[in-house]
């Protein structure tokens, strides 16, 4: 790590310190001027994001940039532009793909191990009043984006596209149910998703919710097996989004299970990543992108599509219309 940057001095000499990084700058322009840096891994705040990646990609900087890739569909075409345009590599912290259970999940359903995928569901839940100070930003529609669909649900979105290819219809009520989420934040929503294989998605989401058995959740039916991620501890499970999540599955054919309808664990596939931590998995595949001209499975270009999907949400809530996503 070459430098560090943050807006707020405070934070900056904070992070500096515990990464041993001498140089330090409020300024990401500056940054970006002075020192003699190959790629940026921007994790600021959604409102920022378009911006400081457009200016990283003009002065030729390789870009990891944390989700949502902007806060709206016209910002996120803007960005690949300017990155294709630049010819650097530009990868989403999708940190969800990095996971050695979702390597797995995915490697079983492109095996048609489970027959045709039929229907998914998705859960996000949180409550940022007890996790955040409550001037925080991401209580505010227009520095977030949005409430829990563009910064939470996101990962699970993604994750299910990942899965299953890419989504032609969405219809979704989005609710703002606690007054600190201001500007049309919204901290609940319940979205249903039509993918173009056919297959059907429901996803819930809240901001607000405290007492609940899990974080992050999926299933996955398919015709002839059920695929379930099995989050950790909810005590532990806030800080480690699916760190700890193991999926299991049943399946008809013989040999797979050795009791019909019995889950086992699926075991990690460790074909594509490196370990059992995805930000270190993320951050290590894209650093090899860099290096070797490689395309990032989490690249700008493939966001868009889950972009359209959250932005297609937002529409859907605000028309109370199902949104066809080609017209976005
Ligand atoms: N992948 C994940 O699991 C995960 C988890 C949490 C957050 N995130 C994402 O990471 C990003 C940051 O979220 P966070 O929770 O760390 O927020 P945060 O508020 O804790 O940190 C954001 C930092 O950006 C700094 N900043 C704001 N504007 C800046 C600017 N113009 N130049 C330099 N620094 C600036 C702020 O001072 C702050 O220190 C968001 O995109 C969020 O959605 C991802």
């Amino acid at each position: 790590m070459v430098s560090v940057c943050d807006i707020n001095a405070k934070s900056m000499k904070l992070y500096a310190k515990r990464a041993k990084v001498g140089s330090v700058y409020t300024d990401f322009e500056k940054m970006l001027k002075e020192e003699d840096i190959d790629a940026v891994d921007i994790c600021t705040i959604h409102d920022q994001h378009k911006i400081q990646t457009i200016m990283a990609a003009e002065t030729g900087r390789h870009i990891l940039l944390e989700k949502p890739m902007a806060c709206t569909l016209q910002d996120c075409r803007d960005i690949v532009r300017a990155t294709e345009k630049a010819g650097v590599t530009f990868m989403i912290a999708l940190v969800l793909r990095y996971l050695p259970s979702s390597q797995a999940v995915l490697e079983l359903i492109q095996n048609e191990e489970l027959g045709s995928i039929r229907a998914v569901r998705g859960d996000s839940i949180l409550k940022q009043s007890i996790i955040l100070p409550h001037d925080h930003w991401m209580f505010d529609g227009n520095r977030a984006g949005g409430g829990v669909l563009i910064t939470l649900s996101n990962h699970i979105i993604d994750l299910l596209r990942y899965f299953l290819g890419d989504v032609k219809r969405v219809s979704c009520i989005c609710k703002t149910m606690n007054s600190l989420f201001i500007n049309g934040a919204e901290d609940f929503a319940s979205a249903s998703l039509e993918f173009k294989t056919g297959a059907i998605g429901n996803i819930f989401s809240s901001f607000s919710i405290g007492r609940t058995p899990w974080n992050i959740k999926y299933i996955i039916y398919g015709e002839s097996g059920t695929i379930y991620s099995n989050p950790p501890p909810i005590e532990k499970s806030h800080q480690q989004i699916g760190n700890a999540v193991i999926s299991s599955r049943t399946h008809d054919k013989d040999g797979i299970t050795s009791k019909k309808g019995e889950f086992t664990p699926i075991k990690p596939n460790y074909k594509y990543i490196v370990g059992d931590d995805p930000f270190a998995n993320e951050i290590i595949l894209f650093v090899d992108c860099c290096q070797t001209y490689k395309t990032p499975i989490s690249n700008g270009k493939d966001n868009l599509d889950t972009m359209k999907i959250i932005f297609g949400l937002y529409k859907s809530s605000d028309s109370n219309k199902a949104i066809d996503l080609s017209n976005l």
